[in-house]
């Protein structure tokens, strides 16, 4: 049997284990300046509520060395009360500082997302064209998310753990300078034991998000090619893939709890060891020259000590993963898009649409030229056909027109005016492009075709998808206009999707129009339709149309052959046809095809 060729692409992890950044973390505190008066009220809340939880063992020392001694009554109801009084001052701050704090990390999560949806939007097609869009997906979700602890909880917890180790430190060499000595001793073994397992569990961690990070991203791309998986019964396949993305996610995950788990036990040992000792040491050392109450605050406070320090060891892992995080947010913020207005760029005015190309010289990748020394001089008003073979670059033709990639060298203008130098809205908002894979939006078939003109009335639209002929299949749908479609269309025929696209463009009224068309083949009814539709959009336009229907060629006042990183052939029909070269053979072929299958 042969042996199955299957690379995983959705298995290759993101590298997360790395150096810790200050640099990720000062773009980080800009962001949180912003809110820093809330940042201080939260610190507040939480000071006040240790320094109530710290002054605990001190008034159980008073209430053991005095109080009870002394038989008080009058003064343990005054304590009792203030011990009340504390718990119910530390839970309204615990409230106000949960509060405080995740609105601050919410909102901090907010901004920086906003700040990437908003920059992806000007990032370039080559950004898009070069990562699986899955793995995108996860920055803008998983990696935010991850930070939401650090900011809620880490840098604060940070600053209440320190003052909490050192106010208890102070309080207890003030009590007992002795007992202090003896816990001290222990917070080396401590600090290694932590330090030693919180590492081995913050890389098990990085290892889960980076697993996780492919099993969403391998959901995304299952998602998005199910069809396709599905015509090709690709289903065991794919499961298979996804289990194996799943088992390492898991073992990871068990790895990482592992380490969890241990980090507790080893942690209440030391406090429940070092509280052993110390009492040992209180009653046989110091023996009769110690009071219980000193012994049982001593005890409080060793307490205190144990859990600052596994906060402190915890933010320090915080801080290295979310650096890794924060370097792949940021890394994407950053990247400069290739394509974006000159610094004096200015407002194209209203075009007629005649558009030149000189010496035109482009390929996506530099040492691969699609186009050379491409001229073409499209008058206003002209209608364009473009054919050639598969690849040989029709669509990237009309893409440099909207300026979706920038050319290498040479010039393209409309009216005069150089596309490099005006602003690219300015520029796009005038053209109509209708894509070789039409998207249907997620929403209601009017939203959809008023997608580019968001005022338009629904007159408007209605008038519009009458023009290109999609009104009547638009109202015989269950709410006619209102009617539902999903994210890219499904429950559309391909060309009831096509003329959906024409309305939307239609509806912006541009002076040009760019049509790349779609191969697939469309029954002979809607092809009519859609041919009839076609004209309606195409008059007083200048119009590239990349069609694969001889009936919209033929009608072009123009046609390109394009082929071998050029112009093979250009005139109308009639002179193509007399010329007997490229044109002639596909448009021979074609009507022979049409032929056979008529028959
Ligand atoms: N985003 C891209 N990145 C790199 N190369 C690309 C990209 N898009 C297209 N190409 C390459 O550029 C060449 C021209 O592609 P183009 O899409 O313009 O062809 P086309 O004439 O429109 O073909 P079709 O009729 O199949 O739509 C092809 O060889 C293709 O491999
Ligand atoms: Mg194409």
């Amino acid at each position: 049997m042969a042996k199955e060729k299957q690379r995983n692409t959705f298995a290759e992890d993101e590298m997360l284990d790395q150096e810790f950044n200050k640099e990720q973390l000062k773009k980080l505190l800009i962001y949180l300046a912003k809110y820093s008066s809330k940042v201080l009220m939260a610190l507040i809340v939480i000071l006040v509520s240790s320094l109530a939880n710290l002054v605990t063992p001190l008034i159980m020392k008073f209430v053991i060395d005095d109080i009870i001694p002394g038989h008080d009554i009058k003064g343990l109801i005054i304590i009792s009360t203030i011990f009340i009084a504390i718990i119910i001052i530390s839970s309204i701050c615990m409230k106000f500082r949960i509060r405080f704090m995740s609105e601050v990390g919410q909102s901090v999560i907010k901004d920086i997302r906003t700040d990437i949806f908003t920059h992806i939007q000007t990032l370039p097609f080559t950004f898009y064209d070069n990562r699986p869009h899955g793995k995108i997906l996860v920055r803008i979700v998983n990696y935010v998310n991850s930070l939401s602890d650090l900011i809620s909880n880490g840098l604060i917890n940070l600053i209440v753990d320190l003052f909490s180790f050192i106010v208890a430190l102070i309080i207890m060499i003030t009590l007992d300078f002795r007992l202090t000595i003896v816990i001290l001793l222990f917070i080396p073994f401590a600090f290694a034991g932590i330090t030693y397992i919180k590492n081995r569990q913050r890389k098990s961690m990085q290892e889960v998000s980076s697993k996780q990070a492919n099993m969403n991203a391998y959901i995304h791309e299952s998602i998005s090619g199910m069809k396709v998986t599905q015509s090709f019964t690709r289903e065991k396949v794919n499961l298979k893939i996804f289990t194996d993305i799943m088992d390492e996610y898991q073992d990871k995950w068990i790895e990482s709890r592992h380490y969890m788990a241990l980090i507790f036990p080893l942690v209440k040992n030391i406090s429940i060891l070092s509280q052993g000792i110390m009492m040992i040491v209180a009653l046989v050392i110091f023996k009769g020259n110690i009071s219980p109450g000193v012994v049982v605050a001593a005890l409080g406070y060793s307490g205190n000590f144990w859990m600052p320090l596994l906060n402190i060891s915890e933010f320090y892992n915080q801080l290295v993963s979310s650096s890794a995080y924060l370097e792949r947010i940021f890394e994407t913020i950053d990247i400069k898009p290739e394509i974006k207005d000159k610094e004096n760029a200015y407002t194209l005015p209203a075009i007629s649409g005649e558009i030149i190309f000189n010496n035109v010289t482009f390929g996506y990748e530099k040492d691969h030229i699609i186009l050379e020394n491409f001229n073409l001089h499209v008058k206003s008003g002209e209608r364009i056909a473009l054919v050639g073979p598969t690849g040989a670059g029709k669509t990237t033709v009309v893409n440099l027109i909207s300026r979706f990639y920038d050319i290498q060298s040479g010039a393209i203008t409309i009216d005069g005016h150089n596309i490099q130098d005006v602003t690219i809205n300015s520029l796009r908002s005038q053209m109509g492009i209708m894509m070789q894979d039409t998207f249907i939006f997620s929403g209601t078939i009017i939203d959809n075709i008023r997608y580019g003109k968001l005022d338009a009335t629904d007159e408007e639209v209605i008038e519009a998808a009458k023009t290109v002929k999609a009104h009547d299949f638009i109202i015989q749908m269950e709410n006619g206009y209102n009617t539902e479609v999903n994210e890219r269309g499904t429950r559309l025929s391909t060309g009831q999707r096509q003329l959906i696209s024409f309305a939307r463009a239609l509806l912006m009224n541009p002076k040009i129009l760019i049509l790349d068309e779609a191969t697939s083949s469309i029954d002979t009814q809607t092809e009519k339709i859609i041919q009839e539709s076609l004209e309606k959009l195409l008059v007083n336009r200048t119009s590239f149309v990349i069609a694969h229907r001889l009936s919209t060629i033929k009608n072009a006042d123009r046609i390109i052959v394009i082929n071998n990183k050029g112009i093979e052939e250009i005139g109308n029909h009639d002179e193509l046809m007399s010329n007997q070269g490229h044109y002639f053979n596909l448009y021979s072929a074609q009507i022979k095809f049409l032929k056979e299958n008529v028959k």
